[in-house]
């Protein structure tokens, strides 16, 4: 097959990104957050819908001199469909419809979830990309779910959390924490310098393989206005054993379901996909136990865990050779099953 250029476009929620893939290889990922939601504790619609207008020519502009490709090699234009907020996909659909107008090549829609999974195929993501059918823990901001991936695409969702995600679950305890969003990787970094069992939070009781997470933010919540009634620097004198507790915490809960389907299904191939991905708290527990698990881990590049466009290229350039082309005429679309 001859060689393919594809432009990716990502902006489902807060992070507008492009990146160019030429057959497996990625090129250029770019990406420009935005930081005026740390102000009002968690992404305001309106305001990222805003910041995507203002972000997305010079992230594309940024992703095609980054790569050294001139507008007119790319055979096609990826971009993300859904799921994710209305008003910040429509700019990423909007601009993608226009671009493959104007350059006249093929408009290729993609799941944001699927995405995050078939990351692993990016030809740096891993040494061998994991093998069907694998387990895929895809954990981030909006979801958390254990996914059985039986091909490319071919997906079932086995379990899934009932309430909060696991990321939700990490800025929300940081926000009790007072700490700035997202709190996920400020967690994550003060945890590294405290004690995983100083404090011990209750562990919800599912069924099969799903998660619930509002249960450990309410039984963090009444333990941290119990705490502060006795001592009001509870917080700041305790903030890393919190932080390594609660991360512990919901990596075990995370894990737990993940061995059980993995034992029960009889897969060895298991691999994490999506913002929580990143947590080094939960690559160190999947590394440590590889091997009593007998486990084949696949743990994505941390540039290929949150919200990016090499992802997005990687489908649409997997799209791309099975011809699965996208109407023009498409929109945006919040929901968005697997
Ligand atoms: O995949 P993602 O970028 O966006 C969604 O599709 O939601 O995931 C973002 C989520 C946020 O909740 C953020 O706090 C969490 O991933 N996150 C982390 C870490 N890095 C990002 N959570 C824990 N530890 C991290 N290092
Ligand atoms: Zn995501």
């Amino acid at each position: 097959m001859s060689s393919s250029i594809i432009l990716g476009i990502e902006s489902s929620c807060d992070d507008t990104s492009a990146a160019i893939i030429q057959d497996n290889k990625i090129l250029s990922n770019i990406a420009a957050n935005q930081q005026i939601h740390n102000e009002y504790g968690g992404v305001v619609p309106e305001l990222a819908s805003r910041a995507h207008q203002q972000n997305i020519i010079p992230v594309v502009e940024k992703a095609f001199s980054k790569a050294n490709i001139q507008q007119n090699e790319i055979c096609a234009i990826g971009f993300t469909r859904g799921p994710g907020l209305l008003g910040s996909l429509l700019v990423g659909t909007s601009f993608a419809k226009s671009l493959a107008m104007s350059l006249d090549v093929p408009l290729i829609e993609v799941n944001h979830l699927q995405a995050h999974i078939l990351a692993h195929f990016i030809e740096d993501a891993n040494p061998t990309p994991p093998t069907f059918p694998f387990l895929c823990l895809t954990v981030s901001g909006g979801h958390t779910m254990i996914v059985l991936v039986k091909d490319y695409f071919d997906m079932e969702i086995i379990g899934k959390t009932i309430d909060d995600a696991a990321g939700e679950a990490f800025d929300k305890i940081g926000k009790i924490f007072d700490l700035d969003y997202p709190a996920g990787p400020i967690v994550d970094r003060l945890a590294k310098d405290g004690n995983p069992d100083a404090f011990k939070f209750n562990k919800p009781k599912m069924e099969a393989y799903d998660y619930s997470f509002s249960g450990i933010k309410t039984s963090v919540l009444y333990f941290i206005q119990k705490e502060i009634r006795k001592d009001p620097d509870f917080i700041k004198d305790n903030i890393n054993d919190l932080c390594a507790s609660v991360q512990k915490s919901i990596i075990e809960i995370l894990m737990d379901k993940l061995e059980k389907a993995a034992k029960e299904l009889n897969i060895n191939d298991i691999a994490i996909a999506g913002g929580v991905s990143a947590n080094s708290g939960l690559r160190q527990y999947m590394e440590a136990n590889r091997e009593k698990l007998g486990w084949n881990i696949f743990i994505p590049k941390f540039e290929y865990t949150t919200d990016n466009a090499a992802m997005i290229a990687m489908v649409a350039k997997l799209k791309y050779e099975r011809g699965k082309f996208t109407d023009i005429k498409t929109t945006a679309t919040a929901k968005y099953d697997l």
